[in-house]
């Protein structure tokens, strides 16, 4: 069974510029929570009990986040506004979270290599603290992820999104073979391929579960020409050794919502904010009257 996930959020954001100048991207709202809240209460809501957030410098307001504030608790006591403490709930997560750091932001294969003594000999799923899978992260694709490691004896599953032929270039794109509607064998992965070139319209969507061999093959891979280990490489790797790297498809209805560049995040905000409960419907009837003024 598999309960332990490493989360990296120590990129530098440098997309999201001047807003993650000195804050981290995986803080920025969307609606009411920082991203990374969604990415956290997706995988404890998915049976994942332990977490290591990899982290970097600028980045303590995370920690700060899940850690608890007396002084700020005490404060709404005082002030008569008790009704504010179910905002602060989420602390009470049920789920164990670690923190390590990597020094230098030498990319996302690099950072997933932080968490090897945390992972051990175990199986581990790895979460991008920049991207919130299905509506409100109301996902059970990590689920379907580890049902289908252990019921294929898989070395590492992918998540993959089906995205329109012209995104291909802004993705990394998996080539398949075999399997069914819900999931395929990968063959090869290509980093952001013009569509004529793409072998499918099946992006890694930045969900992962891994058996500890991949930390050799992060070992074994070159910097890219950026100075960066990525981890794409890594599984390319896996697939070059004949391993079973497996994609899991998404299921209908749930998406993946990066937030690593700005038109992505700005959709966000507004889908997730059009959904809210409390104050969805006057947002929606404030976007009217603004395009229709347009
Ligand atoms: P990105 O690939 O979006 O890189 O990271 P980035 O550096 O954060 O952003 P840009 O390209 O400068 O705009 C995807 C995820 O991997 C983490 C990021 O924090 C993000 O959650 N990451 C990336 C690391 O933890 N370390 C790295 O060295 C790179």
């Amino acid at each position: 069974m598999i309960t332990s996930a490493i989360v990296p959020v120590a990129g530098h954001g440098t997309r999201l510029l001047p807003a993650t100048k000195s804050q981290p991207k995986e803080m920025l709202p969307v609606a009411r929570k920082p991203i990374v809240q969604y990415v956290i209460e997706e995988l404890v809501a998915n049976g994942i009990a332990n977490i290591l957030l990899v982290t970097g410098r600028n980045k303590t307001s995370i920690e700060n986040h899940f850690d608890s504030d007396p002084y700020l608790i005490q404060t709404l006591n005082t002030a008569n506004k008790q009704d504010l403490l179910k905002e602060l709930e989420f602390e009470d997560l049920g789920a164990h979270l670690y923190y390590t750091r990597q020094s230098e932001q030498r990319g996302l294969g690099d950072a997933v290599l932080c968490g090897e003594s945390y992972a051990g000999e175990q199986p581990f799923v790895v979460a991008l603290g920049d991207s919130i899978i299905g509506l409100h992260a109301e996902s059970r694709c990590v689920a379907g992820m580890m049902e289908l490691f252990e019921a294929r004896r898989a070395s590492c599953v992918i998540a993959v999104e089906e995205v329109a032929p012209e995104q291909t270039r802004h993705y990394g794109i998996i080539e398949g073979v075999d399997g069914d509607a819900t999931w395929c064998r990968v063959r090869n992965l290509v980093e952001k391929p013009e569509p004529a070139e793409a072998p499918s319209n099946l992006a890694i969507a930045g969900r992962y579960i891994f058996s500890p061999t991949i930390f050799d093959m992060i070992r074994d891979v070159a910097p890219d020409a950026r100075g960066e280990i990525q981890l794409t490489d890594a599984i390319q790797r896996m697939c070059d050794e004949g391993r079973r790297v497996l994609a899991y498809k998404l299921p209908p209805g749930e998406r993946r919502y990066d937030i690593g560049n700005f038109p992505s995040y700005f959709e966000t905000f507004v889908e997730f904010a059009l959904a809210d409960p409390d104050y969805g419907p006057g947002l929606r009837e404030a976007i009217r009257r603004m395009l229709e003024n347009s």
